[in-house]
């Protein structure tokens, strides 16, 4: 496979870090540049991001020394050194959305984190296993930017992706008419650890601003078709959500109440138990390096009634796995069960390593 080079703009943040951790020693991917506010512009990596460093392991050597661009000042100069960038930034949504077309325009493809961009028509909001044939839309945006090779990829918020990947996978032999969903979503996921939001400790905070409509509203575009130019969301699935704020430091959990739209032919337990173990994605079949090798896994009601359990769960094929259990016949809905995913591997910055590989593979970034 090609190389490419590539940048990481918000490199000091959070999801900048996990990016970091997982691009170093990448089989295709080589970091070439750092970028990140103009407080950081101009610092060694290790002097910028100074104690924020939150990952269990140390710094890569290979990007200790490197001295940090400023993500707005320098993006030609940025655009010019590298193939793609991965942004993941904590700005306003209005300068973000300038930002990122700024690289694309800059004819710098952005693979993002960030969720200024997920409604805009065409640009994809992608779950690779779900729904990749999004990707078809970037000739069109090109188009719109008047770019070459210049677009911008998102992935989806964290929080759906713990459970919207199980749904999903049911649905496309099984339509669902509607799902009841509350999620349990760790501390990480506000950019934060425990050292510097100790609040937390022994707490939860029944409120994410925004988090519930992005839960409910998402879903729908991912499921959407491209149509005259633009990704029409669906409107089969409608979904209600409530998010929590919860004492884990990696990790969201999601509670799922959900109905068929034929429930007089619902699918059995097992049926559904194999669709999820069965389950292979484009990313699986064309064996991207940070595809999960099962990429739903499962606990059963009468195995492992106690799981998917945070800490034995959230590291299942590398932290890019969902895990599933609890499926059972609801009194209300037609089941209930539970899943989980890693909120900034799989539902930040592995589910956006994972989106450019795919793009990488079907030869976007040329
Ligand atoms: N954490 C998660 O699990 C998660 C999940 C999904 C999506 N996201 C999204 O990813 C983005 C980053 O989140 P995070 O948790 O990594 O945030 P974070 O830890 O607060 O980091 C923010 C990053 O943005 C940079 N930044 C701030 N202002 C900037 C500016 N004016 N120009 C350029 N760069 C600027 C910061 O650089 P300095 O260090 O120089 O200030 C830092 O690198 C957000 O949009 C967030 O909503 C996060």
């Amino acid at each position: 496979m090609k190389q490419y080079n590539v940048g990481i703009i918000g490199a000091t943040g959070m999801v900048g870090q996990r990016f970091i951790t997982l691009l170093d020693n990448h089989p295709w991917f080589n970091i070439k540049l750092l970028a990140a506010s103009p407080r950081s512009a101009g610092k060694k990596y290790t002097e910028a991001v100074g104690q924020r460093w939150a990952m269990k392991d140390g710094i890569p050597q290979s990007v200790k020394d490197m001295v940090l661009y400023d993500a707005t000042a320098d993006i030609d100069e940025i655009a010019k050194q590298v193939d793609f960038v991965f942004c993941a930034v904590d700005m306003k949504k209005d300068e973000i959305k300038e930002l990122e077309e700024r690289y694309a325009k800059a004819e710098c493809p952005v693979v993002s984190n960030n969720s200024a961009h997920r409604h805009t028509p065409d640009v994809p909001m992608i779950i690779p296993e779900i729904n990749p044939q999004h990707t078809e839309i970037i000739p069109m945006q090109r188009k719109r930017l008047g770019t070459e090779r210049g677009f911008v990829a998102v992935k989806s918020n964290c929080s759906l992706q713990s459970y919207l990947p199980a749904l999903a996978v049911v649905n496309q032999k099984y339509p669902i008419d509607h799902a009841l969903v509350t999620t349990y979503q760790a501390i990480s996921g506000a950019g934060k650890t425990f050292e510097t939001w100790p609040e937390m400790v022994d707490n939860l905070i029944p409120y994410i601003g925004g988090e519930e409509m992005k839960s409910e509203v998402e879903p729908n575009k991912i499921l959407g078709k491209i149509e005259g130019g633009e990704i029409v969301p669906s409107n089969e699935l409608q979904i209600e959500c409530q998010t929590y704020r919860v004492p884990v430091s990696d990790g969201h959990t999601a509670a799922i109440f959900f109905s068929f739209k034929d429930s007089a032919n619902k699918p059995s337990v097992e049926e559904i138990e194999n669709m999820w173990r069965e389950y292979k994605g484009v990313p699986q079949e064309l064996e991207l390096p940070h595809a999960p090798k099962q990429f739903i896994y499962v606990y059963t009601e009468d195995g492992e009634p106690d799981q998917p359990q945070i800490k034995t769960a959230r590291e299942i094929g590398g932290g890019m796995a969902i895990s599933c259990g609890r499926l059972r016949e609801s009194v209300q809905y037609d089941y209930k069960m539970v899943s989980m995913s890693h909120n900034t591997l799989r539902g930040a910055a592995g589910g956006a390593v994972l989106l450019a590989e795919l793009l990488a593979a079907k030869g976007y970034f040329e």
